[in-house]
């Protein structure tokens, strides 16, 4: 984790005057209900240890200049003609942030800031969403604008769906804005109730991240999002009140298979199944029944292999190695896909002996270097320092 000593010593040097504050946004990582948030379907995700970090103060005009230690790279635009950024891309996730508080005509006035983040890039853990959050939460506390966190995250995935053109569902934002230390979220995405689940003392969600980045994951997810959407228009001709893939069973979907090509009724499978797993392990989680809950998860990453086909070899060889070691109750891919990371829930006793097996099953297997994470349920945007 940054220190917060230095990053105010680090914006200091850059912008000549201390920070106001410094305030967190966490990643995420889903420990069940993938790809159903944007078919209005429940996840269950809890916030993690590692955040990004926005120090800022606000300027006296309309010019954000905003740094980036993670990139190296210093941006900066002015408010009244705020456009998409070709040389700084990570910069769009400001951007569209700021534009979207714009856009609500909420009075915003220029800013400094400086950006740390520990959340791995690329990984399936959230890292867009976070520097969305705090970015956002970050310029609503230098300007006194008050948003709920509801209204934050659908701010931040705003951002992301029109300005970076990601077709992300709301889980992500939701997380970085309001997750709860301890806890998982139940988070039913189509009208954003939650009901908060414990994670029991007795096991740890266990992180690893492949290293295997795909350069495709913004148009393949896209692609998916727009099966999703095909299937409800073709299943409407008999099921003429549904809106979206929540409302549609496993049964009903089996009963009229045949409306759905073959290319789209593997998707459709995946999201009704994954929604129904997700409540089912939301109860089993919450009645201490690990071993169910792990098979759930099992079940989640073959139906996203074989039906949603989101897996790569590398992660189904983590998956696999991570089923098979001692304590291990479930194991499956997490996050958008195409790459990224998987999550496991291990007994407490057998966790460390977990990481460094499963590291080193994964470098003979694969022969890449795999980072284990073993993470702490957290909580969402909060204000780490004010000065
Ligand atoms: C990405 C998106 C989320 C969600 C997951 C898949 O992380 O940002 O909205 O759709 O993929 O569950």
């Amino acid at each position: 984790m940054p220190e917060i000593s230095d990053l105010r010593d680090a914006f200091t040097s850059r912008f000549g005057t201390h920070p106001r504050l410094i305030v967190r946004a966490p990643g995420r990582v889903n420990l069940i209900g993938e790809h159903t948030d944007y078919n209005e379907g429940f996840v269950l995700p809890i916030a993690i240890d590692r955040a990004t970090f926005v120090a800022g103060r606000a300027r006296a005009d309309q010019t954000l200049r905003v740094y980036s230690e993670n990139f190296g790279e210093e941006d900066s635009f002015n408010l009244a003609t705020i456009e998409r950024s070709s040389t700084h891309p990570w910069s769009n996730y400001v951007r569209g942030v700021v534009k979207g508080l714009l856009a609500r005509d909420l009075p915003i006035v220029g800013a400094d800031l400086l950006i740390e983040s520990d959340v791995p890039l690329g990984a399936g853990l959230s890292s867009s969403a976070s520097l969305e959050v705090a970015v956002g939460y970050a310029m609503q506390l230098l300007n006194n604008v008050n948003l709920l966190g509801e209204e934050l995250a659908l701010l931040a995935q705003g951002a992301e769906n029109s300005f970076v053109g990601m077709q992300c569902g709301i889980m992500d934002q939701f997380m970085a804005a309001l997750g709860r230390a301890g806890h998982a979220l139940l988070l039913d995405c189509r009208d954003l109730s939650y009901q908060l689940i414990p994670i029991p003392p007795d096991v740890r969600v266990v992180v690893c991240d492949s290293g295997v980045r795909h350069t495709l994951v913004g148009s393949e997810y896209n692609e998916r999002r727009a099966a999703c959407h095909e299937a409800v228009r073709l299943l409407k001709a008999r099921l003429p009140k549904i809106s979206a893939l929540r409302d549609v069973s496993p049964e009903q979907l089996q009963a009229n298979a045949d409306l759905l090509p073959p290319a789209i009724l593997p998707r459709a499978r995946h999201v009704v199944t994954e929604i129904r797993r997700t409540l089912q392990a939301a109860e089993a989680l919450e009645h201490g029944e690990l071993a169910a809950f792990g098979a759930l998860m099992d079940a989640s990453h073959a139906s996203l292999r074989d039906d949603y086909e989101v897996s790569v070899p590398e992660i189904d060889a983590l998956v696999e190695l991570a089923q098979a070691l001692p304590g291990c109750y479930g194991s499956r891919i997490t996050g958008g896909g195409f790459g990224g990371s998987t999550v496991s829930l291990v007994q407490v006793s057998a966790v460390e002996q977990f990481a460094t097996q499963l590291a080193a099953g994964y470098k003979a297997r694969v022969g890449r270097e795999a980072r284990v994470l073993i993470c702490t349920p957290s909580e969402g945007v909060s204000r780490a320092a004010a000065y």
